[in-house]
């Protein structure tokens, strides 16, 4: 088989098959196929698109290049949720201890941030000496004790995906759904949860620009999931302005641990109350959703989904006193309040500004190889249809280095402002199932 005409036939808009597929990624993953040849593919399957068999094909042949972990010995049924990411997103923080305290396992490897986009493990690691490294067997041990644990991937699980996506991020191609989905997927899959919940996110923040965009990359995702034999939903959510109102590491954990005492913001804690009523529901621990949002709240109220994020922050070597008292978490040198200079409500907030800004003052990462400050970021006052007053302040800006001028003008350019009220766009657009 030569790969070249594997590259034709896709830039030709023809179906390959598992023989042809399987050639692509057993190559490239061993280093036969060259990166100007995969790029060309890449390139073609961005244009061409695939078919629901050939998505299902890749994504098994990638899932299948690397480890795949077994969590059967765990007991009970354990449950993942990936969000495609965004600006803001600190769910998992809370909605995992959320579920835990409902009886759902969650046995959750997550990533970090890259550019204007958080990842989990930047935010847990504000906490002192939290271990995101553990073991396969103390990962899968410490899920079955206390239902819930948070770490790094352990083995290599999925390298064709590595090699992949370093080269899509260079050669224009992250923006295609049978390669997004595929990618997702195979890794999904490789972590070997019984139920899969999607939050598809969409909007300026996010790699889907519009609603529409995002249900088709959703329900491509539950097709595979589906075809692969795993209970896959999806919702799909609004990231055209922040999820809450903390940017940033340590901030992001602070809202989070007031998320599960009752006193974050309504926007993140209902995506909190929906994703985890669909995921008690996947896990049959509850049968509808009015049931699982009872569940959910009596376990905020009665204090144990808090208590589950201290029972794991402890078991991973953190220290639970920043959880018991958020005060302790790092802080930043300075709190620098910014505040409006023209009067009248907020049109558009915008999210892939407000994550690059964050990330220029040290919350995020330009390049891999940077390093984070945990303590600084920015939490929002003001969201998209608020009244604005002169004076009001919009945001607290949490830096270790005084802002420069340039900085505050391109803050300012992110609040889009109107002089008549304005509607609140909707958080949960869809849930797909
Ligand atoms: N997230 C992934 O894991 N893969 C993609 O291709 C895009 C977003």
């Amino acid at each position: 088989m030569r790969f070249v005409d594997i590259i034709e036939k896709k830039r030709d808009g023809k179906a390959l098959n598992q023989e042809e597929i399987h050639f692509w990624i057993q190559g490239y993953v061993k280093g036969t196929i060259p990166d100007y040849q995969v790029s060309a593919l890449c390139m073609a399957i961005y244009f061409q698109g695939m078919n629901d068999d050939e998505i299902a094909i890749l994504t098994n042949e990638m899932l299948h290049s690397g480890d795949v972990i077994g969590l059967s010995d765990i007991a009970g049924m354990k449950a993942d949720k990936h969000s495609t990411g965004g600006v803001g997103d600190k769910t998992s923080l809370s909605l995992a201890p959320m579920v835990a305290a409902c009886g759902l396992k969650v046995a959750k490897m997550s990533g970090r941030g890259l550019g204007h986009t958080g990842g989990t493990l930047d935010k847990v690691e504000s906490i002192e000496g939290f271990d995101i490294s553990l073991d396969e067997e103390e990962f899968k041990k410490q899920v079955n004790d206390i239902g819930l644990a948070i770490i790094g991937q352990t083995r290599q699980v999925v390298p064709a995906d590595k090699k992949l996506y370093g080269l899509r991020d260079v050669t224009a191609t992250v923006n295609s759904i049978p390669l997004i989905a595929s990618s997702i997927m195979s890794k999904k899959l490789a972590s070997g949860s019984d139920t899969i919940l999607l939050d598809v996110k969409f909007g300026e923040g996010a790699f889907m620009k519009t609603p529409h965009d995002a249900q088709v990359l959703a329900e491509t995702m539950i097709r595979i999931g589906k075809k692969l034999g795993k209970d896959t939903r999806a919702m799909i959510s609004n990231m055209n302005q922040p999820l809450g109102n903390a940017i940033g590491n340590a901030l992001e954990v602070k809202e989070a641990i007031a998320t599960l005492k009752d006193e974050g913001p309504q926007d993140f804690k209902e995506l909190c109350m929906k994703a985890g009523s669909i995921m008690l529901m996947q896990g049959k621990i509850a049968s509808d959703e009015s049931e699982a949002r009872k569940m959910l709240q009596e376990n905020i109220d009665n204090g144990n989904a808090l208590l589950k994020l201290v029972e794991m922050v402890k078991a991973q070597k953190g220290n639970p006193e920043q959880i018991l008292h958020p005060e302790k978490l790092p802080t930043a040198k300075y709190q620098i309040e910014i505040n409006a200079l023209t009067e009248g409500y907020i049109k558009n907030l915008h999210a892939l500004e407000l994550g690059t800004l964050a990330m220029l003052i040290g919350a995020g990462r330009k390049v891999k190889e940077d390093s984070i400050n945990h303590a600084v970021g920015i939490v929002l006052k003001k969201k998209d249809g608020d009244y604005v007053k002169i004076g009001d302040s919009l945001a607290t800006v949490h830096t270790d280095q005084p802002l420069t001028d340039e900085w505050i003008k391109e803050f300012y350019e992110c609040f889009e402002m109107s002089q008549t009220p304005v509607q609140k766009a909707p958080l949960i657009y869809q849930v797909i199932e």
